[in-house]
Order: structure tokens, then sequence, then C-alpha cells
């Protein structure tokens, strides 16, 4: 298996360029399941997550080919994936790629649309949390589907052949269910209205995509999405947004480093929450006319108080990462995780560098410690894992992050992209 060595403590300078986010890649990819046309994606990720899904897709149809080669000269600008579904040719998703990755289990409600009737394996629990999936199934079963759970699959079939439009209140805000429906809803007969929806920019991302496709959707980017669905949908050609959740994890970067990077291609208004909180911790952000630049040059960083929250609020996706930074503030800090019950499986291994951090329930409380020190640690989950390195890059001495493939799945180029603006980081191959 991959390792990651990092010697710390050099600061950062320079570009990263952000790729293109891959929560919203991977259900941009799922949206071609609803068209016989050809799907284009551009600005897409070359990640595990996103290769395995391809492979996923087609299983179940999906012809998928990538433009040009894959070592593109101007890897930073994505690649661009054609992706048509001519014919659905399965319309099972196994357990053994369900398991791989929870978001393939938002096929579901695409093939039900499509094709009248679905059998997905559930996912199950893994490392952040048990992570139900109760809410996609009421969403669906609101738009007409009849499910059953049989041998750990779901069973779904549409009542006489075709969904059809529904008002789907979401007891909880959550962005799988409100992708799985939403996607299901552009394919079924009449207006589907989703109260309670997800917010994410990726939610938007895919909804502007369906438009293009031919859907008629309201509320775009607020919790209420009003969907006219169609007999069939069209081809379209989008490009994937920009990976906020890369951008927040960069800027975390420098601001526990130090130094002065411009995030090539960000956007500022995907995570304007993630990145107050920064400047309140003492880094100075500001918004370029290509990109963001964030500096933090010698003075300390100023311990915090926040809590997760579904979008627009603080992402979960960066809880790990903003508490690496907290490690050396000056101060105490506290973290609430109200999102998944079980996303702190970083804290005993930034201890492991030194940091301390107290766990209470949902709640991590981090005092500020003057110096990292290097230590072998092992990588949980994907944000976990980048949390790390940050660690990484700022203990003194070398930090081995062991288990890299969870880093694979969501970050493209992590040590090159970080070596360029003089970290000391890289890749020992297994063999
Ligand atoms: C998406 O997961 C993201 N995954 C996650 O990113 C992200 O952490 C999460 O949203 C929250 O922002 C992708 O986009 C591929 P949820 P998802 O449904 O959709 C509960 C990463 O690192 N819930 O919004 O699975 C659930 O247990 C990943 O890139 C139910 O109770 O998350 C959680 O407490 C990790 N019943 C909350 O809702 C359900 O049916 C939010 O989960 C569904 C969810």
């Amino acid at each position: 298996m991959d390792r990651i060595k990092i010697v710390g403590g050099h600061k950062l300078e320079g570009v990263i360029p952000i790729s293109g986010a891959k929560n919203a890649a991977l259900p941009l990819m799922i949206a071609s399941l609803l068209t016989g046309d050809r799907l284009t994606l551009k600005n897409v990720p070359n990640l595990a997550d996103v290769n395995l899904l391809a492979r996923i897709l087609r299983n179940h149809g999906v012809d998928h080919s990538i433009e040009g080669k894959r070592a593109s000269p101007t890897p930073h600008l994505g690649e661009t994936f054609h992706l048509t579904a001519r014919d659905i040719v399965d319309t099972t998703a196994p357990y053994e790629m369900v398991s791989r990755m929870r978001a393939s289990f938002w096929v579901l409600g695409p093939i039900l649309a499509r094709m009248g009737q679905a059998r997905v394996s559930l996912p199950g629990g893994c490392a952040i949390g048990t992570r139900p999936v109760d809410l996609h199934l009421t969403g669906l079963k609101a738009l007409g589907a009849e499910i059953d759970i049989d041998g750990g699959y779901v069973v779904a079939k549409a009542a006489h052949g075709r969904l059809r439009g529904g008002r789907v209140v979401f007891p909880k805000v959550s962005v799988g269910a409100t992708h799985n429906v939403l996607l299901a809803a552009a394919l079924a007969k009449g207006e589907t209205v989703i109260e309670n929806a997800a917010r994410e920019p990726e939610i938007g991302d895919v909804a502007n995509c369906l438009v293009k496709m031919g859907a008629h959707i309201e509320g775009i980017g607020t919790s209420t999405l009003r969907i006219q669905g169609r007999d069939s949908l069209e081809g379209a050609v989008h490009t994937v947004l920009p990976d906020r959740i890369e951008t927040g994890t960069f800027a975390f970067a420098v601001a526990a480093t130090g130094g002065n990077v411009l995030l090539e291609g960000a956007r500022a208004g995907l995570l304007e929450t993630a990145l107050a909180a920064l400047e309140q911790t003492g880094a100075v952000v500001t918004q370029e006319a290509d990109g963001i630049r964030v500096r933090r040059n010698g003075s300390g960083v100023d311990p915090i108080t926040i809590e997760t929250q579904p979008f627009p609020g603080f992402p979960t996706d960066l809880q790990a990462q903003l508490m690496a930074l907290m490690a050396t503030a000056r101060g105490t800090s506290v973290i609430r995780e109200t999102i998944f019950e079980n996303r702190f499986m970083h804290v005993q291994e930034l201890a492991r560098l030194g940091a301390d951090i107290q766990l209470h329930g949902d709640t991590a409380t981090i005092r500020g410690v003057k110096h990292l020190k290097g230590a072998p640690v092992m990588a949980t989950d994907l944000r976990a894992s980048v949390s790390l390195v940050i660690a990484g890059l700022v203990a003194d001495g070398e930090t081995t992050v062991n288990r890299v493939y969870h880093l694979d799945r969501g970050f493209e180029r992590l040590e090159e992209k970080l070596s360029r603006c003089g970290a000391r980081i890289e890749r020992i191959s297994a063999g």
C-alpha cells in the first residue's frame, strides 16, 4: 500500500489549481442514466471514486469515453467525459459495487424513473457513521415507488410502470436523498416539489445540468425545488463546478503552515462560511480575478468555536481539516460535529502528532499546542486523511500517512499540488 511521507515546517507559496468537484461529478455522471443521448461533462477530476463510478455505470449500460489522452498537458483543466446510456442493460446495482462507494446508491432514482424498476444494494454503514437511506426511500415512495427490502437490496417498482410527481418534505437535510429524488423527478410524470432540500452547491450544479437536458426546475439553490418531469431528456454539455472542499482544504493548509497561495479557479461564493472561519483564525483571504488568495504571515493562529451544518453552514467535509489547523492555535477551540455521529477518527491520529484534543459526544475541545511532532499515522477516511496531511505539513520532522488510498478517492494529485508550493511531501509506492 502506498504511503505519503511529509517533512513538516515549510511554508506554502505559489499557485494551486482547484479541480472539479468530486461530489458534483459523481451525481452528474449518474444523471447520464436519464437519457439515451450523450451527456458530456467537462472538468471531471481524475479520482478513484470517479473511475469506480464509471465502472459501475458501465455495468448498467453506460458507454463511457474520455476525450483525448488521460495524461492531458493541462491536467488542472480536468477531463472531458462522454457518457451515453442508450439502453439500460441491467437495473441491478450489486453489493460489491455499492458497498465500495455510497454515492452509487444514487443510481436508484434515475434507473427507477427510466425503467420503472430498479434493484440496488443497501450501502451499509461506513467509517463516519451509520448513514441510513430512509430519506431516499420515503422520497421515492412519494413519487409512487413501491419498495421492498429483500436480501440486502432495495427492490423498487414504479406503480403503473412510471413514477409520477409528488410532494416530498424531508424531515432532515440530506444531500444524497435530495440528489436521488431530484434525478428521479426529472423523468417522473408531472410536478414534484421537494421541501427542505439540501442546498449544497453540488445539488445546484446537478439541477442546472438537468435543465440543460430539458427538465424544468424552479428554486435552484433554495430549499424548495419544483421540478416538472419530462417524458424524455436530451443530451447536454456541462462543466463541473470547482471543488469547494478541496479549496477549503488547501486554504486551511496555507493558514496552518503560513505562506501565500493563490487557489486558482476557486470560487469564494461556494464556501463563504469556511472562509469567514479562516479569517477569524487570522488568515487573510482575498477574492482575485482568477481565484482566491490565502495568506498568513508570522502571526499565530487564533482559536475558534464552530459547529458543522448543512450548506450554507460550515461543512462537515472540512471539520477534520479545521481541527488540524486548530491543533497549533493560541488558545482553546471548540468544534461540534452535527452531521455525522462518528466523524472524529482523525482525533486519535492527530494526538499521535502531539495535538491536545478532548472528545465529549459530538464536541471536540482542542487546546492549541506550540508544536506538533511528526509520527506515522493512519488514514481512516477521505477528509480525516487530508487533515493528517495538513498536520504533517506543520509538524516538526517526518510524518508518514498510511492507507493513502483514502486520499486518492477525493484529492487529485495532492502531493504534486503541495510540493509545487514548497511542501516537502512525496508518495512512497508499495512497489
Ligand atoms: C454527502 O453524503 C457527501 N457525499 C458527503 O461527503 C458529505 O459529508 C455529506 O453529503 C454531508 O454534506 C457525496 O456528495 C458523495 P447526507 P450523503 O445524506 O449524501 C442522515 C466526502 O467526504 N441521513 O447529506 O451520504 C445521515 O446519516 C463525503 O466527500 C439520514 O438520516 O450525506 C447524516 O447524518 C463524505 N437518512 C445526514 O443525514 C438518509 O436517508 C446527512 O447525510 C440519508 C441521510
